[in-house]
């Protein structure tokens, strides 16, 4: 691996960042996931917890060039699977785009073999796989629902035909909603204020900004394991994963590396002193505009006092004294889980497209690509 982004050895990181960038500007008709070679590298760097492997498919005439002279268009299409080294040993993420250009012609059906491929080796039985779409279809013809019963992808597009055809279910589809900044003081400051109101003098917040305060550091990995199974999964096989101080602490340094900023808010339960819940949002450079909703938890024995609302007002107040020039945020949730998705309403978010959770069971006849 390069040692920076900028180095001529990097032409292969280059090309594969523009090719992840070409095919998520293809799906969102926007720039609002865009990646930059420096952040993606830092992401790339072997992590002890989970292993990323990433695959790119050149064309023919680059397949024996060296790889700092690879010309970014060289890149048809990329690959990745991602195989966690602690919990979930006989699981995997796979994902295989192709640049819309270079479409139908068995790019994407050879990536996706070679990371079914690398899935195996490892020992990997299930293994999940997302489909991303810029509109949730209406329920008819045209639409695969979920087997939850909440929540369709559009059947005519590319990613759903490819997985069907390849013996992969539509287990669940999550939301993706969007809100748009800024928003008014007033009305974030009543929603935070009922919401205090109701979960009483029992409970206070705490937030800070980047990396977990020491002092909150092994109570932010007991969060984090809770939070690792707690949304609902549809048919999605995939089992607690435990997090300690050190990873939490391996994960903030993995942030800090990529030059990502969070904002993060947790409620206290004042009687025990515990932590019992907590939400972050989080900012990946290059983009500027677009501020990720990312985990939101209350621990389930403190359900039910309004700590959801409380935790992400109080954050988004944060969020508009730190960022006033952010323009919107985005979040995803399950379509099935109406508690998240209802405070999410009540807050503004609005409908934005959706993904396909799809899992592929390995070893049995329907889960062969190859004849
Ligand atoms: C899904 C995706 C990866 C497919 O990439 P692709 O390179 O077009 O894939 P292929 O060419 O191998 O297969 C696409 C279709 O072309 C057909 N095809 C393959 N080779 C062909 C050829 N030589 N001539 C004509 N058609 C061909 C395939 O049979 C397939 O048809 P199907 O989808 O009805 O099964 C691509 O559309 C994409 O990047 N989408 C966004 C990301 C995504 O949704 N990924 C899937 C989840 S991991």
């Amino acid at each position: 691996m390069t040692a920076t982004a900028t180095e001529p050895a990097a032409a292969l990181l280059r090309a594969y960042v523009d090719a992840c960038n070409d095919v998520s500007r293809s799906v969102w008709g926007t720039d609002d996931y865009r990646r930059e070679p420096a952040e993606m590298l830092e992401a790339m760097r072997e992590k002890p917890y989970e292993t990323f492997v990433r695959l790119v498919a050149l064309d023919d005439e680059h397949a024996d060039v060296p790889d700092d002279e690879i010309p970014l268009e060289a890149v048809l299409g990329t690959g990745v699977v991602v195989l966690p080294q602690q919990d979930n040993l006989t699981w995997a993420y796979v994902g295989a785009t192709v640049r819309p250009a270079h479409r139908g012609r068995g790019v994407g059906s050879t990536i996706l073999d070679a990371c079914l491929a690398l899935a195996r080796e490892n020992g990997r039985t299930t293994l999940m796989a997302e489909t991303d779409h810029r509109a949730e279809p209406p329920e008819g013809p045209e639409s695969l629902t979920a087997p939850t019963g909440s929540g369709r992808v559009p059947l005519d597009e590319a990613g759903v035909r490819f997985l069907t055809q390849r013996g992969w279910d539509l287990e669940q589809v999550a939301r993706r909603s969007v809100l748009p900044l800024p928003l008014d003081p007033a009305v974030v400051e009543e929603q935070r204020a009922r919401a205090a109101l109701a979960a009483g003098d029992d409970y206070r917040t705490v937030s800070w900004d980047g990396p977990v305060p020491d002092e909150w550091v092994e109570a932010m990995a007991a969060l984090y394991t809770e939070m690792s199974d707690a949304p609902p999964m549809g048919g999605l096989e995939y089992e607690q994963d435990q997090w300690d101080a050190a990873r939490v602490r391996h994960h903030d340094d993995e942030h800090v590396k990529r030059g990502i900023q969070s904002w993060t808010t947790v409620a206290q339960h004042v009687p025990s002193g515990a932590l019992v819940g907590y939400t972050t949002l989080m900012e990946v450079p290059p983009v500027r505009d677009l501020v990720h909703q990312e985990d939101t938890l209350v621990a389930a024995a403190h359900r039910g006092h309004r700590l959801g609302m409380l935790l992400k007002a109080t954050n988004l107040q944060r969020l508009a004294a730190a960022r006033p020039d952010a323009r919107r945020i985005d979040t995803w949730n399950a379509e099935e889980n109406g508690h998240m998705l209802a405070i999410n309403v009540d807050l503004g978010f609005r409908p934005a497209g959706c993904s396909g959770e799809w899992q592929l069971k390995l070893g049995t006849a329907h889960g062969q690509t190859t004849p």
